[in-house]
């Protein structure tokens, strides 16, 4: 299928990915990994959540890890512009006929969760709860030292569903990968922000949350990660990379928290902003679509996701096969 037109006045406007929230079985190991190893900054505690933000952000939380018996992602949250953008999502959404219902979150002002037609839970707010800067304050930056969320990856079960849905709520394409026997789409990276993405659909048994990614300063802060990991009892836990994306140039590395959940961490991809960029066309059997210096990504990284709540998945419909790591 061709890639839809963007629409570039879509019916409300959202400014960026948010914030996610991740069901953890172990909260203090949770803990360790995401304040310790990580470096995030932890905005709230209580007996069974911790609230986090990264050194750039003067929002409340980018994540939220919750106690519970089973691992999980749930909500995908999503800032809107102002008052009106937020009202004006509910009614598409509604309009659509996809669930709207207004909940309570602490530190946030209104804010209510739907889903995707693929059955993604999501959350919008216009307005979160803000907190002096601590860019500056270098003396808490541990870790990897990372800046801000950057984006959210997707396994869906039809790529070009989730395209077309997204596209329509101003979400636009800058990088996709097609399956050049079916015509049909393997993943995109779709943004709001003016990066390569916000948010990224991957072929695969879905919906499932595929990675949530953070921004660091400079591939160094990757390389002293790694250092970190490899000596502190966390070698397991690094999954993929480091090494170059050819898909958005960005410098990665794949790592899992003690659930399971996938981090990327991320720096330097390219400013996207504006409205005529020429979305960049990759086919799936490119050498160096993953990793620009070829190396294939493991078996794991196209099968192991999180679940989200009470999300039934199903199989992709496009067989078509990566290139995997032997
Ligand atoms: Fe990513």
């Amino acid at each position: 299928m061709p890639l839809p037109q963007p629409v570039l006045h879509p019916p409300f406007n959202i400014v960026r990915l948010s914030h996610v929230e991740l069901a953890v079985t172990d909260l203090a190991k949770s803990r360790a990994f995401y304040v310790d190893i990580l470096g995030l900054q932890v905005t709230d505690e209580t007996s069974d959540t911790i609230y986090l933000r990264a050194m750039e952000e003067r929002g409340h939380h980018c994540i939220v890890l919750k106690k519970a018996e089973t691992a999980e992602a749930r909500d995908l949250g999503f800032k809107v512009y102002s008052e009106d953008d937020l009202d004006r999502a509910a009614h598409f959404f509604k309009g659509r006929e996809l669930p709207v219902e207004w909940i309570e979150r602490p530190y946030q002002a209104r804010t209510f969760r739907t889903r995707d037609p693929q059955g993604i839970p999501l959350e919008f707010y216009a307005q979160m709860e803000r907190l002096p800067p601590i860019h500056q304050k270098y003396a808490l930056y541990r870790g990897v030292k990372p800046l801000r969320i950057d984006h959210f990856n997707c396994f869906s079960p039809n790529v070009d569903e989730a395209v077309a849905f997204y596209n329509e709520i101003g979400f636009r394409v800058t990088e996709y990968t097609e399956d050049e026997e079916t015509g049909r789409l393997w993943a995109a990276w779709t943004h709001r922000k003016g990066g390569v993405h916000d948010i990224a659909f991957t072929n695969g048994r879905g919906p499932r949350l595929h990675h949530t990614a953070f921004w660091v300063p400079t591939p160094l802060n990757i390389i002293d990660l790694l250092d970190l990991m490899a000596t502190s009892g966390w070698v397991a836990n690094i999954e993929r990379g480091p090494g170059r994306h050819g898909i958005s140039n960005a410098f990665f590395l794949y790592i899992l928290d003690p659930d399971g959940h996938r981090i990327e961490i991320y720096c330097s991809d390219y400013q996207t902003v504006d409205p005529d960029l020429e979305p960049i066309k990759w086919d799936l059997k490119d050498p160096q679509r993953q990793t620009l210096w070829g190396a294939p990504a493991p078996k794991s990284w196209f099968e192991h996701g999180s679940p989200f709540a009470d999300t039934p998945i199903i199989d992709s419909i496009l067989k078509a096969q990566p290139i995997i790591a032997p």
